[in-house]
């Protein structure tokens, strides 16, 4: 609160807050009594902390209006918004409490797809997208070192011109998956190697962003959703090391635990299933641990 307002224009606005928190006094829903009364502090805290002009109340309306106009069952503003204000991640952190060693959780991002293909261990995701073939091993184990066998893993990222299948307008499936864990626990694929990409930035969100002088681009990254009886399903992605775009990732997605060493493997070096290769290729490792579920 400005301190250069009047005791009587003080009172006034704090009346007003009080006065809209009590009109949910009613609500039968705990939770929900709790959701929008703090929600109207906050939101009141924020109108009267900047003294919000009717001018930039009007443009804001008029901002989520164009977000709600923009979104479609294939495009998902609001959900843009809440990633690069980072609000995405802070939801995650908090439902994905720390536990022991297990992997940490990072944004979901728009560009999941349900019934990916199955492939096998040693597979290949990649159905002709552009990019640097890239080997990716590692196992699933639960929290207690146990591998897990059977996990469910999915896997999706973008291809080398920036684009997940989803985004080319023919209808293709490419670089995206589901394979399982084996009797160890362990899993590889073939994928391709990750490059940097923008978020969508065709909408309002992308004039704030450019507004405010923030790039769209999200570090390289490969996107893993894992899940296995008794165990909590984490969704994450790794991270390429020595990516430029590592601190300056738009939707704060990025964990030092999850960057990951992307290996140069020289165009004719020896592949780890004998495939032959021509031109360069790379290989990382990801070991997985998951929290059990409940926690
Ligand atoms: C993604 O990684 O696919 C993504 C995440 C958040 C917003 C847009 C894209
Ligand atoms: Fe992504």
């Amino acid at each position: 609160m400005t301190d250069t307002v009047s005791a009587e224009q003080e009172h006034r606005e704090a009346e007003l807050v009080e006065r809209v928190a009590r009109s949910f006094d009613n609500c039968a829903d705990p939770r929900l009594k709790q959701l929008m009364t703090s929600l109207v502090h906050h939101l009141h805290a924020f109108v009267r902390d900047v003294r919000l002009t009717e001018r930039e109340w009007s443009k804001a309306i008029e901002f989520l209006t164009s977000a709600g106009h923009i979104t479609d069952d294939k495009h998902q503003e609001f959900i843009l918004l809440s990633d690069v204000l980072g609000i995405s991640m802070q939801t995650i952190a908090i439902n994905n409490e720390a536990y022991g060693n297990a992997t940490e959780a990072t944004v979901f991002g728009p560009f999941f797809v349900e019934d990916s293909p199955e492939i096998p261990v040693g597979g290949d995701i990649s159905a002709g997208a552009s990019g640097e073939p890239c080997w990716v091993e590692g196992t699933v184990s639960d929290s207690k070192g146990q591998p897990v066998a059977g996990a469910r893993i999915e896997v999706w990222e973008a291809d080398a011109d920036g684009l997940y299948d989803v985004q080319h307008d023919d209808g293709r499936t490419a670089a995206r998956g589901h394979l399982f864990t084996d009797a160890e626990g362990r899993y590889s694929f073939w994928g391709i190697t990750p490059t940097p990409y923008p978020i969508p930035h065709d909408g309002p969100v992308g004039k704030m962003l450019e507004a405010v002088g923030r790039s769209p681009m999200r570090a390289s990254h490969l996107h893993f959703m894992v899940s296995a009886p008794g165990q909590r399903t984490l969704v994450t992605h790794i991270f390429v090391q020595g990516d430029q775009l590592l601190g300056a990732d738009t939707v704060f997605g990025v964990k030092p635990s999850l960057v990951k060493e992307f290996e140069r493997q020289l165009p004719g070096s020896p592949t780890p299933d004998g495939r032959a290769m021509d031109g360069a290729w790379s290989r990382v490792a990801f070991d997985i641990v998951l929290a059990p579920a409940g926690t």
